[in-house]
């Protein structure tokens, strides 16, 4: 299950990751927001955040207009691994060296053909298990 969640800035993209999760056969659970009436980033990026971290969801998909709000919010708390992505690169690097939990990007940051491949890649890409990564994350945690 994929825990997904956005502010005004990222509900756009949001709607179009949704529909492309769909269409690949994953299971979501959207937190909101539900609108792109104004709100508060912190509110959906701890909620999608706690729903990782307490293992009801195994990923977590969050956009605000730049996804740097959101992704800060989520880092809070503890287990979290939040990657703020624009591009592929970065989306396979943070899942193969930090084994990121959840993926931040910015919906008026990047349009929907990239955001979706780097979807993509994030949800394709295993952990490395390396020693020197698993090493370094155990450190993020002390
Ligand atoms: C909302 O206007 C905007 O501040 C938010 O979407 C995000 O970019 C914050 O980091």
């Amino acid at each position: 299950m994929i825990a997904i969640g956005c502010d005004q800035g990222g509900y756009e993209l949001k709607q179009e990751v949704m529909k492309h999760l769909q269409e690949r056969g994953l299971e979501y659970k959207d937190f909101g927001c539900y609108s792109d009436a104004s709100v508060d980033y912190p509110e959906y990026g701890k909620a999608v955040a706690h729903a990782v971290a307490g293992g009801e969801c195994e990923r977590g998909i969050l956009i605000c207009g730049t996804g740097i709000g959101i992704s800060i919010a989520a880092n809070k708390v503890k287990g979290i691994r939040a990657a703020l992505c624009t591009d592929c690169f970065m989306a396979e690097a943070t899942r193969l060296h930090n084994d990121a939990n959840i993926l931040a990007m910015g919906g008026r940051v990047i349009g929907t053909g990239l955001a979706l491949k780097i979807v993509d890649t994030f949800l394709d890409t295993p952990f490395s298990n390396e020693e020197r990564h698993i090493r370094r994350i155990s450190q993020l945690e002390d």
